[in-house]
């Protein structure tokens, strides 16, 4: 699939989506929110894609937030639609029976925390940058920022980040949790992708039913969620990587998995 602005790319079973306007350190505008929804539902319609990356091209920025020139003189009506493009998105992207991976690897504001916090984790370059600057131009965040970040960080950290506007480093987002590995901006994408295909190599039912009772439970009461997560255990049972992965443990050897 070939798109103006992003790049799209599938090895070993691992699809890598790059931002890909540069000029606009990969600001999002709608065009590339509508091929961003494209290339998400690529990849979750094809089971040769066992994980997603999402990384930005050059050197200097993840995604430096929404377009400002297009939001610029949008009317309530029309940034509404705008909103519910990049929510729709980006909840396709969390919710995809996969993992996804977001490869920081400079600016992530406003849109661009916002997208990392949509994948499953986040792995930083020691030159990343987050935060949620809307304040700064008179927004709050709007594609799911005030949500996602509060549960990620907890409330007082999403607080000072959203009413201040502040940028964090990778160490400091490491600290608060916002992110999980850092690693040199040349080994960024090396390493992202090294971790990418350990996670293609297993059981893919497992992981989806890991995804979804972590995913689906957290906003549940403890015991719905403690149900939630045995129903979807249950399942795996009825997996041959389950068989396979129990088998190989019991004779002492390595498991080899189908995806069945
Ligand atoms: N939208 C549109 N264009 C952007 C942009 C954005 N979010 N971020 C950067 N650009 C453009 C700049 O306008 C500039 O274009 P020109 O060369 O044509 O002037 C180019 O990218 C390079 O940017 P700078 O010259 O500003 O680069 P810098 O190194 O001096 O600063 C930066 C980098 C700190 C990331 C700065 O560009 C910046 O603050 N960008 C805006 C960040 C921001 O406010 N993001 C939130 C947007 S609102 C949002 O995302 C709402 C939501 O939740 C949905």
């Amino acid at each position: 699939m070939e798109f103006k602005n992003l790049l799209f790319a599938v090895e070993d079973g691992v699809a890598t989506i790059t931002f890909n306007r540069p000029k606009a350190l990969n600001a999002m505008n709608t065009e590339t929110m509508k091929e961003l929804m494209d290339a998400a539902t690529l990849c979750r319609n094809d089971d040769a894609i066992k994980v997603l990356i999402l990384t930005g091209s050059g050197e200097k920025a993840f995604v430096a937030g929404a377009d400002i020139s297009e939001m610029q003189n949008l009317r309530p009506k029309e940034a509404l639609a705008f909103m519910e493009l990049g929510n729709e998105t980006l909840r396709l992207i969390e919710t995809l029976p996969k993992p996804s991976i977001a490869a920081v690897n400079g600016f992530a504001l406003g849109g661009g925390t916002e997208i990392s916090m949509a994948c499953d984790m986040r792995f930083a370059s020691e030159t990343a940058r987050f935060g949620q600057p809307e304040i700064l131009i008179g927004l709050i965040p709007g594609w799911g920022g005030t949500q996602r970040i509060s549960r990620l960080i907890g409330m007082g950290r999403a607080k000072e980040l959203i009413m201040c506007g502040e940028q964090v480093d990778a160490k400091r987002a490491y600290d608060v949790g916002l992110v999980n590995r850092i690693f040199p901006l040349d080994q960024l994408l090396p390493e992202t992708k090294k971790f990418a295909r350990k996670l293609a190599g297993m059981p893919g039912f497992a992981l989806k039913m890991a995804k979804h009772s972590i995913n689906y439970g957290y906003d549940l009461a403890l015991d719905n969620g403690i149900r939630l997560e045995m129903e979807c255990c249950a399942q795996c049972f009825s997996t041959d990587d389950q068989k396979e992965g129990m088998k190989a443990f019991l004779e002492k050897r390595k498991p080899v998995y189908t995806g069945s």
